[in-house]
């Protein structure tokens, strides 16, 4: 089987868009491929964070992505600070990144923008330990959502220049964003995506959020000064809401404007709220039996654990000999 890396952030709770854009295609993904699933920790301090906190977000994060339906029989779902290979190819491949295609990331940009009291040197490299989570892998196919596109080509970039110099060590990944991947933005500014770090708290839903605030964020979202519920380039906030209720129901656009024909937006984006809120319930209450149970939790990433350090063990070693380190 072609094997599949991909990897989220466990910085705060997993979003409604991270879910509908990603862990979703994650999801159906693993009977066709052998896949490898990462909560990248070691990504997440680039930006500082609060000990207790994380520790609680990680914990979260990898129930509610179990609960979500990652199979832990099927699928190797494994935490990146317990792989030591990730670290170490990090380093190594932070020596052939280069400062100029770094600088032109616009994550790194926009991150810098946003936390400019500490744009530390891990938040500048941080593709290159991106690029090292995905070459350990020899991954075929790398799920992503938009926004994390260019951080693909900069590993094919890397991955090629290493090739270039040594033979070929590393398999070219193809980064893709699956086309029923949906590309979800904030309820409260639909030209910026989803993310936890929106400042209006009623732009983001969290997949743990209570039916009730699910509710009044749909409620709250923003829309336009028309009427009718059509998907356009200028309704970004009714086509937005489109998308994720096509993404919950399975329904097309088509057919999602045939439904709210005539009816006000009142309605519509009542009948959105309800559904993402029926599409979470299972995915709720799996999260609160898994929660409880840490051992089985800790079973699970152990197993993944060790698969994912024996298995990435051979790159870095094949690595690490090409360019002239001894044993
Ligand atoms: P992260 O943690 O920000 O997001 C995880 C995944 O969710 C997607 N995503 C979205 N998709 C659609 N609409 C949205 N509003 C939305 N918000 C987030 C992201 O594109 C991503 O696919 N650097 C990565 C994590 C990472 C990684 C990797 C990914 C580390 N190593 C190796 C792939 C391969 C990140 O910060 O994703």
């Amino acid at each position: 089987k072609p094997i599949v890396l991909s990897a989220i952030q466990p910085s705060g709770s997993m979003t409604l868009g991270n879910y509908l854009g990603a862990i979703k295609n994650w999801i159906t993904m693993q009977d066709e491929y052998f896949c490898f699933y990462a909560l990248a920790d070691l990504h997440t301090i680039t930006v500082r964070q609060d000990p207790k906190e994380m520790r609680k977000h990680i914990l979260d994060m990898y129930a509610l992505l179990l609960a979500c339906g990652i199979d832990p029989e099927k699928s190797v779902f494994f935490i990146q600070s317990h792989v030591t290979t990730h670290a170490q190819l990090a380093w190594i491949l932070n020596c052939y990144t280069q400062f100029g295609e770094l600088s032109r990331m616009t994550q790194f940009k926009d991150k810098s923008r946003k936390h400019a009291d500490n744009i530390n040197a891990g938040l500048f490299t941080y593709p290159a330990l991106m690029a090292a989570d995905i070459l350990l892998y020899q991954a075929d196919k790398v799920p992503v959502g938009a926004d994390q596109m260019q951080h693909l080509e900069i590993t094919r970039d890397i991955a090629t220049r290493f090739n270039g110099l040594y033979g070929n060590v590393f398999k070219i990944p193809e980064g893709f964003v699956p086309k029923n991947g949906a590309r979800v933005m904030s309820l409260q500014n639909p030209s910026s995506k989803m993310s936890k770090s929106d400042e209006n708290v009623n732009g983001c839903v969290y997949m743990l959020d209570k039916p009730e605030t699910i509710m009044k964020k749909f409620k709250r979202a923003i829309t336009d000064t028309d009427t009718k519920v059509y998907f356009s380039e200028d309704k970004p906030g009714i086509s937005n809401l489109m998308t994720i209720y096509g993404a919950v129901t399975g329904k097309t656009m088509e057919q999602i404007e045939k439904e709210f024909d005539g009816k006000g937006y009142g309605d519509f984006k009542t009948a959105v709220g309800e559904a993402v809120v029926e599409h979470l319930r299972p995915i709720q209450d799996e999260y609160n039996r898994i929660i409880k149970d840490r051992a089985y939790m800790e079973e699970t990433w152990k197993k993944a654990d060790a698969f994912a350090q024996n298995f990435s063990q051979r790159t870095l070693d094949k690595v690490m000999k090409k360019i002239g380190y001894i044993k």
